[in-house]
Parts: structure tokens; sequence; C-alpha cells
């Protein structure tokens, strides 16, 4: 296991985001998590694609795009363009995913899929072979600090085997309600990235906290 961090923006500070980044670039994090919500698909609002635009100018590090939008097929090169290296799509919002998948890799982009807490990992058996990340969902999506699920822990395991059954290369990230509490557990069930907002964020010394994250 790979044992990666991507801090979710969502968390930071929107008045002097700068700063923020530059913690993320200085810390062991490997990727900055951007969280795109429309108000239809998740019940709230958060940035979209000029946000993305003026992060990427500062970030050394890749940025893993996570749209919680409907119909997300319509903007991939949008993202691109603005400077998305992984462009995560809900499969609730992804009615012909097969071809989603093919377009963000046709841009030029990683591709990975979302599940919300209740989707059945076992939906993934026909595309799996295909993307290079899955993200499941630890908290239904839509706000910063909610409180972790246990049954993500499971849903790790079953990703986990069947990932290796299909000899699949994705990478598993797991979102939401992440701290040192479930942090080592969800590294051991198999999980390769752990996106992080408020723990990291919200603590006094953010570049610490995201190595504990990683230990
Ligand atoms: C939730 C977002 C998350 C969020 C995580 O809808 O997808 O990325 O920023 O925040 P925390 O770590 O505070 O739960
Ligand atoms: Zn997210």
């Amino acid at each position: 296991m790979k044992k990666m961090v991507a801090p979710s923006l969502l968390a930071a500070d929107f008045s002097n985001l700068s700063k923020d980044i530059e913690i993320v670039n200085q810390s062991e994090a490997d990727w900055f998590h951007l969280d795109i919500m429309d108000g239809v698909f998740v019940p709230n609002i958060s940035f979209g694609i000029p946000v993305v635009e003026a992060v990427k100018k500062h970030a050394k590090k890749p940025l893993d795009v996570h749209l919680m939008i409907v119909q997300p097929e319509k903007y991939i090169t949008a993202f691109r363009d603005v400077g998305a290296d992984l462009l995560n799509v809900h499969y609730e919002a992804s009615p012909h995913l097969h071809r989603t998948v093919q377009e963000i890799h046709n841009a030029g982009m990683k591709a990975g899929v979302t599940l919300n807490p209740h989707t059945p990992i076992s939906l993934l058996e026909d595309i799996i072979e295909m993307v290079d990340l899955v993200l499941i969902m630890s908290v239904n999506p839509g706000f910063g600090g909610q409180k972790y699920i246990e049954n993500t822990y499971k849903r790790v395991e079953q990703l986990r085997n069947l990932i290796d059954k299909k000899n699949s290369k994705a990478l598993i990230e797991v979102d939401g309600g992440i701290s040192t509490d479930n942090s080592a557990q969800l590294y051991k069930a198999g999980a390769d990235v752990l996106v992080s907002g408020s723990f990291i964020f919200k603590s006094d010394n953010p570049v610490q906290t995201i190595s504990e994250l990683k230990k």
C-alpha cells in the first residue's frame, strides 16, 4: 500500500488560500483534493473552475478533483484545461460511466469513480479494470466536518478483494471524517490515499498533522 494523503481544500481559509496551498506544498502530502459541489447532486455549493485554476498556479503537487455535480461528463475538458490531473466522477451521477471514463482518459487525465456510502462495491465489477482510482465516500458527500461511517472499513476490504481478483491497478481513496482515529485501520484495510479536510486545516500544525496521518 502506498499510504498517500490528499488534504481537502474545502476546510482551508478561502480568504488566504495561497497560505494553505503553501502548507500543503511544504508538507508530506501527495495531492491536493478539490471538492466541486453544484447544489443539485449534493445539498451544498462549494467552488468551481476559476478556483481550481487559481490553485493550480501555486500547487506543486497533482490536483485530485472530486466532482459532486450532475452531468459531470459536460465539464471534463473544462477541468482538464485548468489543471486537473485526476478527475473523480460519482457513479450515481454517471449513467454512461464507461464512456465518461474513456473521455477523461482521452482528455489526458487519470479517471476516478466515486461511490456514495450506500452504493454497492460489486457494481464496479465491469469497470474496475479501466479506472485509475476508486473514491469511497466515508460520509454522505456535501459537507466537511462530518462523522466517519464505520461500515467503510468493510467496503475498503471488499474493494481491495475486487481489485486483486480483477488484477486492476486502481488505487483506493477514502474521503470524509478521516483523522488519526481511523487512518491506520483504513490503510490496513487496503486504502492507498486518504482525503482529510477539517482534521488537517483545523489543527494547530497542519504539516505535522499530515505526517501523522501517513504514519
Ligand atoms: C465531502 C467532501 C470531502 C470533505 C472532507 O463531501 O468530499 O472531501 O472535504 O472533509 P472532512 O475531512 O472534514 O470530512
Ligand atoms: Zn471530496
